[in-house]
């Protein structure tokens, strides 16, 4: 079974940012294991953060299916379809495989493509050593349930009280949903000195805080590029403190 990580957090944070450096730090400390990244925001950017361009999406598929049905073959369900075409579509760039959700359109596709993508994660989960979820924002993918096993869950705020109260309200969903949650530590990102005064905060949400990344101007530079951050140099600030997150808490 994959040990699978998952990122949630209010909009802004720093989930995809986060995403995409984990899985660096993964492929330069686990050489040789396989990692699928899952881009499970409808806003879709954790291939460009990684450096790629995502093959179909999810979404994508179905919505082919849909217009031209023709393309299923005798004795061939809607279901096995999708599923090979995914597993086709998955984007195997140097040492990990990108699995894109999409945006489905209407609010009823949702659970569709939801159930789908939970179905695949369990079945990918056997091929996998690791598997590092990059969530949409806010919470309604919890009650969703994109997984259905967390062996980490990352919660990312900023440094300020809003941020926590909106970690709060994720870690008390996942509560009430009854997610397997087998770790959920928080990551406060673009935060400096100020956190010490939250430490009354932080200790409230009953989580450890896996660790603190800096405000970092070349990684917001490259964001402002082409948001590609597999070209982060290694004396970035950021990525030195995702790195000694991630050996604290992987
Ligand atoms: N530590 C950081 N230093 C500077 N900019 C950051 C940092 N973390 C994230 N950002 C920037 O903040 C913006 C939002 O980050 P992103 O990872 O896309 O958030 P989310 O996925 O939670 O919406 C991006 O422009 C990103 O480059
Ligand atoms: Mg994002």
């Amino acid at each position: 079974m994959s040990y699978t990580i998952a990122i949630s957090g209010k909009g802004g944070t720093g989930k995809t940012t986060l995403a995409a450096l984990v899985i660096r730090w993964l492929r330069k400390t686990h050489k040789g294991k396989s990692i699928l990244a899952v881009d499970a925001d409808p806003n879709a950017n954790l291939d460009q953060a990684l450096g790629l361009k995502s093959g179909n999406s999810i979404v994508a598929i179905i919505d082919s299916l849909a217009k031209n049905p023709e393309q299923l073959k005798a004795g061939e369900t809607k279901e096995r379809f999708i599923e090979y075409h995914i597993q086709d579509s998955l984007v195997e760039a140097g040492g990990f495989d990108l699995l894109t959700m999409g945006r489905p359109e209407g609010p009823g596709c949702y659970c569709y493509v939801n159930n789908l993508l939970r179905n695949l994660i369990d079945k990918l989960s056997k091929s996998y050593s690791y598997i590092v979820i990059d969530n949409e924002a806010g919470m309604e993918h919890l009650s969703r349930r994109t997984t259905r096993i967390m062996d980490l869950l990352f919660i990312v705020s900023d440094s300020s009280l809003v941020g926590l109260r909106s970690a709060k309200r994720i870690l008390d969903l996942t509560r009430e949903l009854e997610l397997v949650v087998k770790d959920a530590k928080l990551v406060l990102n673009k935060a400096g000195d100020e956190t010490s005064q939250l430490k009354a905060e932080i200790e409230a949400l009953g989580i450890s805080l896996a660790g603190v990344i800096p405000e970092d101007k070349k990684l917001a530079g490259l964001s402002r590029e082409n948001g590609d951050l597999s070209s982060l140099s290694t004396d970035s600030q950021a990525l030195k403190a995702v790195d000694k997150i991630c050996e604290g808490a992987i």
